[in-house]
């Protein structure tokens, strides 16, 4: 089967990459020439641990290529599938669908053989319904079907999500549409991948809902762990007494630093605006956003609280900037406001992040990027552990307190044993453990 793809950002490049693994014959189409030319010369525009080899391996078997000509690359696909970005709309926080629709609108105009066009992009309840009337004006004369398509892919984790999904969803209005989707998932099916198929309006919403739901159980376990630290309970342990009940499952129960990322703050920030525009209020999700917020720049504090209260002149030596491991990306990270928060009460930061440091640099100027995390722990008064990458999980603790001035961890993913850090002569501070 033929699959164009629109737009080649993180989520039609991973899609593309699978769907070309599977046997299809895909062409990723971008209309951002410098992406398209990296991409022919093997370079990814991301980090994601497995894409490189995997796009490598199925352009060198001819199932993958690579074009800026969107009529051309469209051209007897039977699945169009549309990834382009919805970012958050300045000003109000509404999905912003331009790119979205210009794409529909192309679509429209160079469609010459029967196609399915499926959103993959995260789009608003009701955004299928406006592609097939764009699609529809432009009278292609073929039939086609729009379909809804989300994707959960987690970030770090992608190729092994799109491979073994948890469910697929699909919302078809059509027979048509079912069935081209059903062989674009056949490979899976085979696996025994469950298959949801519901009214396009439905795939839509579940989407949004699936990210607010895991947000509220973030920031749940966030709250539960404030708590904990008042009344001396563990967080661990109620994640674990909690999520051993069937019914609430032990995922999404690490209490940390807040949720942050391309899709938990702008989903849950776009369902508001959906829920407001048709009069029905989530205001549990409403508060999710906001104790999010809040609890971000609160953790600033917590490390200035574990500097003895005056941070003035001291220096933090941040480990993990990304808003999780194994990426790259900084979009909405919980170190940018911790970061800004130390820096107002006169600290002085020092960074490292594995991978993250590049796309960090311009929206942290007042930060310092170390070359290690020893670099940044030289002379520190407090080290403070933002993103567990696996690096910090093994630090050496006897060379940390050596050249440390003061051995102050505060490990805000509880990476550590509080017994054996404190054992070890550190003082140590994590979230909901006492
Ligand atoms: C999330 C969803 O998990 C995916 O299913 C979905 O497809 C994706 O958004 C999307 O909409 O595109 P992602 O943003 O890559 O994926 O990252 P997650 O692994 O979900 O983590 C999000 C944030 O929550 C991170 O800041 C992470 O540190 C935080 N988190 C996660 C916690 O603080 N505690 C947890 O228990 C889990």
């Amino acid at each position: 089967m033929k699959i164009a793809m629109v737009g080649s950002g993180y989520v039609g490049l991973v899609s593309g990459a699978c769907l070309a693994d599977f046997g299809h014959d895909v062409v990723c189409i971008d209309k951002d020439p410098a992406k398209i030319a990296s991409l022919l010369d093997g370079v990814m525009p991301i980090y994601e641990p497995g894409l490189a080899e995997l796009v490598g391996a199925n352009v060198r078997a001819g199932r993958l290529a690579f074009t800026t000509d969107l009529a051309a690359g469209i051209e007897g696909a039977s699945a169009i599938f549309i990834a382009v970005g919805t970012p958050s709309r300045r000003g109000d926080g509404h999905a912003d669908l331009t790119f979205v629709y210009e794409v529909a609108r192309e679509v429209g105009a160079n469609l010459k053989t029967p196609a399915t066009i499926v959103t993959k992009s995260t789009v608003p309840v009701g955004t299928g319904d406006e592609v097939e009337r764009i699609i529809g004006e432009a009278k292609p004369g073929v039939e086609f079907a729009v379909v809804s398509n989300p994707e959960f892919l987690r970030e770090g984790a992608a190729i092994s999500d799109f491979k073994r999904p948890d469910r697929i969803v699909i919302g078809a209005e059509s027979e048509f549409g079912r069935q081209v989707m059903s062989e674009v998932y056949r490979p899976l099916f085979l696996n025994k991948a469950p298959i949801l198929f519901t009214a396009r309006r439905s795939a839509e919403l579940i989407k949004y809902a699936a990210n607010a739901f895991l947000a509220t159980k973030i920031t749940f376990i966030n709250e539960m762990a404030d708590l904990c630290e008042k009344v001396g309970a563990d967080v661990q342990d109620v994640s674990r007494g909690i999520g051993l009940d069937g019914r609430i499952g032990p995922k999404f129960l690490h209490a940390g630093p807040g949720y942050g990322g391309s899709c938990f703050p702008k989903d849950t920030l776009a369902l508001l605006k959906t829920a407001e525009d048709y009069d029905s209020p989530t205001r549990i999700v409403e508060a999710v956003v906001k104790v999010n917020d809040s609890r971000k720049r609160a953790m600033g504090r917590k490390v200035v609280e574990a500097l003895g209260g005056d941070a003035r002149g001291k220096k933090v030596a941040m480990l993990g900037l990304t808003f999780k491991p194994n990426t790259d990306d900084m979009r909405d990270s919980p170190s940018i406001a911790i970061a800004q928060a130390l820096d107002d009460a006169g600290a002085k930061v020092v960074a490292y992040d594995p991978e993250g440091m590049e796309l960090a640099k311009p929206l942290m100027p007042e930060v310092a990027m170390a070359a290690n995390p020893y670099e940044a722990i030289e002379g520190a008064d407090a080290i403070v552990i933002v993103t567990e990458w696996d690096a910090f999980r093994a630090l050496d603790l006897k060379r940390v307190k050596d050249i440390a001035k003061a051995p102050v961890l505060v490990d805000l993913r509880n990476v550590y044993d509080p017994a054996e850090l404190r054992a070890e002569g550190f003082t140590y501070v994590s979230v909901g453990r006492v």
